[in-house]
């Protein structure tokens, strides 16, 4: 098992968001302005899980990667703690649907690429061990990305993202390319990893059944029906009620669950039942 004081000691602590009016138009293929984003304000806690859902195409990875620093917002400006993203951000750490490993590198280098420049070999390596243990990976550190699962090569890369000691975690559809079941582990494993390495987490989502049992807060994006070209905002924020680990059967998440599917466009006919 990982020790605490070897995760504490490297990672960031939890750093807060701020979205301030974030924008992002791009350009049509005939050089016509597309807006994609606009006007996105939200105000994230340090050590809050924040999930982002809304139909395909809405704009969520747009919004992700202006809070990674790989895009730049066309108006308005994304902070954490504080001072303004200008490019790749060292505070910021990004995981995708794909695992994204180097299938030549073994497990444990793959999640050696994730540490800062400079950081100590002993000390990176003390930390690669403790997060290849935090994510169930001790045993198959020397193993290639061939020789893994799904699921395995997923928490890899989970633990290069965390190898940085992120003050801000990323996570675009972190689990949609997983089976049911391993989605459900993978679920509790984010929970696991967010108390011993307690990082603000944004994450993307097509499953709102996901959305409510991770977040404090799940917010919905979408265009205005009267102004569909103009690009999407918020169109609701829901803070999910209970505290971590949730009960997956938990009454109140499934009225929550009938709301956003609502607000997705999906009528659900599904009555929550009285306890
Ligand atoms: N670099 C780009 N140039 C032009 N248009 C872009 C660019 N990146 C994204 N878009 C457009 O922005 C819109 C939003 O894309 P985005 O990938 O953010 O959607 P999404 O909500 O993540 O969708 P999905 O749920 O399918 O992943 C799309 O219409 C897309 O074509
Ligand atoms: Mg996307």
């Amino acid at each position: 098992m990982p020790t605490t004081s070897t995760l504490t000691r490297t990672s960031a602590p939890a750093l807060p968001v701020s979205l301030d009016r974030v924008s992002r138009t791009f350009r049509d293929t005939a050089n016509e302005p597309k807006p994609v984003l606009r006007d996105v304000s939200l105000e994230i806690s340090p050590g809050e899980i924040v999930s982002l859902i809304g139909a395909s195409g809405c704009g969520k990875s747009t919004l992700l990667r202006q809070i990674a620093g790989l895009d730049r917002p066309t108006g308005g400006q994304v902070r954490i703690d504080g001072t303004a993203i200008d490019g790749i951000d060292q505070r910021v750490a990004v995981a995708f649907q794909e695992p994204r490993l180097l299938p030549w590198r073994s497990l444990r280098q793959n999640v050696s690429l994730g540490l800062p420049k400079g950081t100590a070999r002993v000390e990176g390596q003390a930390r690669v061990g403790a997060l290849l243990d935090l994510v169930h990976l001790g045993e198959a550190a020397a193993l290639r990305p061939r020789q893994v699962s799904g699921g395995m090569a997923q928490r890899a890369s989970l633990a290069r993202a965390l190898s940085r000691g992120p003050g801000v975690l990323v996570l675009d559809e972190p689990f949609g390319a997983l089976d049911a079941l391993t989605r459900l582990k993978m679920q509790d494993l984010l929970i696991e990893i967010h108390s011993a390495e307690p990082a603000t987490i944004i994450l993307v989502t097509h499953d709102v059944d996901e959305a409510l049992y991770l977040s404090d807060r799940v917010v919905l994006l979408g265009v205005d029906a009267d102004a569909p070209s103009a690009g999407a905002g918020i169109r609701s924020i829901t803070s999910v009620p209970g505290s971590r680990p949730r009960d997956r059967g938990d009454a109140r998440l499934a009225e929550l669950r009938v709301e956003l599917l609502d607000g997705l466009g999906v009528p659900s006919h599904h009555q929550p039942q009285p306890h």
